[in-house]
């Protein structure tokens, strides 16, 4: 059994992003784990880094937070009641300090492309479970790269904690529906806006180059593609963009053809977010974000799965707490390991107002 806490006594009167948390609070069914291990959870200040630690504190995770300023770490220490450390992640003598007598790090500095690799050394070095929810294909094939590493120190090291916390078992769900899963599609229509943090990822992500995946190899293609899918609201374009899925999804169903697409909701403009009074602030759009999971199997058969959730950064939180959660209570694989590889479909089952249809 979780201890649930009193949202105001923690401070969540003040949160910038009421309306998304107050609904969240109203169904929150998910409550049902009382994680034995402790978190460091690293960049925990930045707009979804407080997501993240207020969701680890209202499912009653123990756990301290550490960062690079000192006065953000302050406050939201002092509104959370935990532990803070200052140093940066180039400070391995940080990182010694801050992982004494933790079971997991939850890295959520982005962009990743400056704080992944000093992370996950130190979480080989100090032998404790890694995560991060970055959205960078370089940074999932660096965790890949440190596949051998993880398995020597015993640890589970597990790059995309974020989206993929849905994607990518959505993608061994839909894979289950055939008998030998051959191609993948997916498409992604995202609802919300866009953090700093995470337009400075997206330039990672677009120079990451347009890749895909046939007969099991990564390839990268010369010329943008688009590609018409039906998520309920009749056929619309998406565009080619490597999210992850080539090398995440890979690992989780070894399918040979992977293919992902993206397109912004025609109501993201509502949801882009502004700075008032130096704080970030989202509104709520109209709409939910969706994945599509387009599956063909070995005699030809497609079938279709969706996941509908929430629009915005909130189920990016809700989620890496999620699978942080089941390695605090001693579940996981050690090694290289996407969600999906991790946990398999059952996951999708504990994700907070994740509505899957199949078709
Ligand atoms: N895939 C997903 O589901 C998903 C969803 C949401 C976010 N993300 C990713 O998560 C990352 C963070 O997003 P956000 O919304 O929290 O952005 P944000 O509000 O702009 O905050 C960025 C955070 O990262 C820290 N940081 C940046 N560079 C750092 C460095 N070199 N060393 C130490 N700390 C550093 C910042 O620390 P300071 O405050 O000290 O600058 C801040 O705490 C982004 O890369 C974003 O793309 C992924």
């Amino acid at each position: 059994m979780i201890t649930e806490r009193d949202p105001k006594k923690f401070g969540m009167n003040h949160f910038k992003y009421s309306q998304h948390f107050d609904s969240y609070f109203f169904n929150m069914k998910n409550i049902n784990k009382n994680p034995q291990g402790k978190l460091l959870i690293y960049g925990a200040t930045g707009f979804t880094g407080t997501l993240v630690a207020r969701e680890a504190a209202r499912r009653g995770l123990d756990f301290e937070i550490a960062g690079r300023s000192e006065d953000k770490l302050a406050a939201l220490s002092a509104e959370l009641n935990v532990a803070y450390h200052v140093f940066s992640v180039d400070d391995m003598d940080g990182w010694k300090k801050s992982l004494e007598g933790k079971t997991a790090l939850l890295n959520i500095a982005g962009p990743f492309s400056k704080t992944a690799e000093q992370a996950m050394e130190a979480a080989i070095k100090f032998k404790i479970h890694y995560f991060d929810i970055t959205a960078e294909v370089d940074i999932y094939r660096l965790a890949e790269s440190k596949d051998a590493a993880a398995k020597a120190a015993g640890i589970m090291l597990m790059s995309g904690s974020g989206l993929f916390t849905t994607y990518d078992p959505l993608v061994v769900h839909t894979a289950n529906r055939v008998k030998n899963p051959v191609a993948l599609r997916v498409a992604f229509r995202y609802s919300g806006g866009f953090t700093p943090g995470s337009i400075a990822s997206s330039a990672n992500i677009i120079n990451a180059g347009l890749l895909v995946r046939k007969n099991g190899e990564i390839k990268k293609l010369s010329e943008a593609q688009s590609a018409a899918f039906d998520l309920a609201n009749g056929p619309e374009d998406f565009s080619l963009m490597p999210l992850g899925g080539v090398i995440l999804s890979f690992k989780s169903t070894g399918i040979s053809d992977i293919e992902e697409y993206f397109k912004l909701a025609v109501s993201a403009q509502e949801g882009a977010m502004k700075f008032e009074e130096g704080d970030l602030k989202a509104e709520k759009t109209a709409e939910r974000s969706k994945i599509l999971v387009e599956i063909t199997g070995e005699d030809g058969t497609i079938v279709r799965s969706m996941a509908d959730m929430p629009d915005g950064y909130m189920p990016t939180a809700t989620s890496a707490v999620e699978v942080v959660s089941r390695a605090l209570n001693g579940s996981y694989k050690i090694g290289f390991q996407s969600p999906g590889s991790a946990y398999g479909a059952e996951l999708l089952a504990s994700l907070l107002d994740v509505k899957i249809t199949d078709f």
